[in-house]
């Protein structure tokens, strides 16, 4: 009896896994294979792994995966898949799509206790585009040449209280001054002349308040973030009053603020003043790091490359016969080999390493090699200034600081296409400030380089990846000894 029953369950098994392995053939017939061509994924340990390899550092990360992965891969981070697109022809979508493809909103949050309501990545992104119109508008050419005016006393000023001759933190210095020039160019006069150290404090506060942590959670009840809390309630006074007295006393200043003020939104309606105040917050976080991080880089690689130095020395040299000491906006346009060694130290240390999107919708790139990738809507997608910066394919000898790659007959990022040198981004979201940011930086070097002479006495310093903006670590220590650079 057992015997019959076990043969006819046996016959049954047979009839249920010939009928299952009949279906699927039908099935890969009728069904079209599923034709998703989804990204490799970077192997690590479930859940956690991604984010261990991510907190390692995602530089060190990228230089592990991109050699075996190629120029398109996921990593798992807990339950976010994060899509890296390193290099133009891959991230030529991320830097070109519209925002209901790509968009900043959702990755960029953290920003907005910071900023404050009412502004940027806390609004639509009709309202945040009108937002970015009034600061193209803030730093526009006749804007600027006003703002180089002040960049410029700002320098010689702050230098004039350097001695004779003397040893400097260098790094320290720029982070000085760059805070002075933009709290004149951007905050405005009454902030400059006499709510410096009060303002100061309040914004260190904002920035202490950017932690790590606050990317994922940035409303956890931690001490950091209430003292921001607070630092943005006090800011928010302090312009409310100072854009009172302005508008009650009809003055009217050259400066960020006052183009905020007197801006106004399609429908007509005038900005209020915790927009104006959002605005110039996110302006100085924007300009003022990213400003001082590449002037000291700039500074740490002319003062070890003879070359180059004996090379911005003679341009500066060049400018004095024509122009004599001026200088203003049109003579900062003329200094060609300064701008050179700014762009090449800004392409080796770019102080944003990391920009992101949110995937709106699932969207297709191809490589260099002709594969096709599909990027599935939710994913967050990444590209890497700092790490595509140093392409092999695109620059030469890329670890090397070697500014003459962007003279005519070279120009090694515009011969590899559009996106090939990407530390302002590129596309829809380009930085609004870079035209500020190399005035500002060639205002402070030309006086400089024209005043004194100077040599690093510290070792070339490192990168300090675990800032937010990323920048140098530890000092860059100078000697000085005034001078004045002979023409002849
Ligand atoms: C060396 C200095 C600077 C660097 C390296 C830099 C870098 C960048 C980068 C990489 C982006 C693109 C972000 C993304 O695509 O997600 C960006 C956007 C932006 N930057 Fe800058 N920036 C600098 C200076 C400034 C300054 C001085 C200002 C203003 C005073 C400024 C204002 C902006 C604004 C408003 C945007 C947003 C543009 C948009 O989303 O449409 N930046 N910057």
């Amino acid at each position: 009896m057992d015997d019959v029953v076990e043969g006819r369950t046996f016959n049954t098994g047979l009839v249920i896994v010939a009928t299952l392995l009949i279906a699927k053939l039908i099935c890969s017939f009728l069904i079209p294979k599923s034709t998703k061509r989804v990204p490799p994924v970077v192997k690590t340990w479930p859940f956690i792994g991604g984010m261990v390899r991510f907190l390692k550092g995602p530089i060190v990360m990228l230089r592990e995966e991109y050699p075996k992965l190629g120029s398109v891969f996921t990593l798992k981070l807990f339950h976010k898949n994060v899509t890296f697109l390193i290099g133009p022809e891959v991230s030529a979508h991320f830097f070109k799509a519209p925002e209901n493809e790509l968009s900043q909103q959702e990755v960029y949050q953290f920003n907005v206790p910071t900023f404050g309501p009412s502004v940027v990545f806390d609004v639509d992104y009709s309202v945040r585009q009108e937002q970015f119109r009034f600061f193209t508008e803030a730093l526009r050419v006749n804007k600027l040449k006003g703002y180089v005016e002040q960049m410029v006393t700002e320098a010689e000023d702050y230098f004039s209280k350097w001695g004779s001759s003397g040893e400097v933190d260098l790094k320290q210095e720029l982070e000085h001054l760059i805070i002075l020039t933009a709290s004149r160019c951007l905050l405005g006069r009454e902030v400059r002349e006499k709510l410096l150290d009060d303002v100061s404090a309040l914004f260190h506060e904002l920035d202490n308040g950017m932690q790590p942590i606050s990317v994922l959670f940035p409303y956890l009840p931690i001490p950091a973030h209430r003292r921001r809390d607070q630092a943005r309630k006090k800011l928010a006074k302090i312009f409310a009053d100072i854009i009172g007295s302005r508008k009650s006393s009809g003055n009217s200043e050259n400066d960020m603020l006052q183009c905020f003020i007197d801006s106004k939104y399609k429908d007509g309606r005038a900005t209020t003043d915790e927009e104006v105040t959002g605005l110039l917050i996110a302006a100085l976080f924007a300009g003022q790091h990213t400003s001082s991080i590449t002037s000291a880089w700039t500074g740490a690689h002319l003062l070890c490359n003879d070359k180059y130095l004996s090379a911005v020395l003679e341009e500066q040299k060049k400018l004095m016969e024509k122009h004599g000491d001026r200088i203003d906006h049109d003579v900062l346009a003329e200094m060609d080999v300064l701008y050179r060694c700014i762009k090449e130290a800004l392409r080796l240390h770019p102080p944003l390493i990391m920009l992101l999107r949110s995937a709106n919708s699932d969207f297709s790139v191809s490589t260099r090699e002709g594969q096709e990738f599909d990027i599935p809507k939710g994913h967050i997608v990444a590209t890497s200034p700092a790490f595509a910066n140093r392409l092999g394919f695109i620059y030469k000898d890329p670890e090397r600081y070697d500014p003459d790659r962007f003279s005519a007959g070279r120009e090694e990022d515009k011969v590899a296409g559009a996106f090939s040198y990407i530390s302002f981004g590129g596309g829809r979201h380009g930085c609004l400030g870079e035209p500020f940011a190399y005035l500002q930086i060639k205002a402070i070097w030309s006086h400089l380089l024209r005043n004194f002479e100077m040599e690093l006495v510290s070792p070339f310093p490192e990168t300090d990846w675990n800032a937010m903006v990323v920048g140098v670590k530890g000092k860059v220590m100078v000697r000085y000894k005034r001078r004045d650079l002979s023409v002849n």
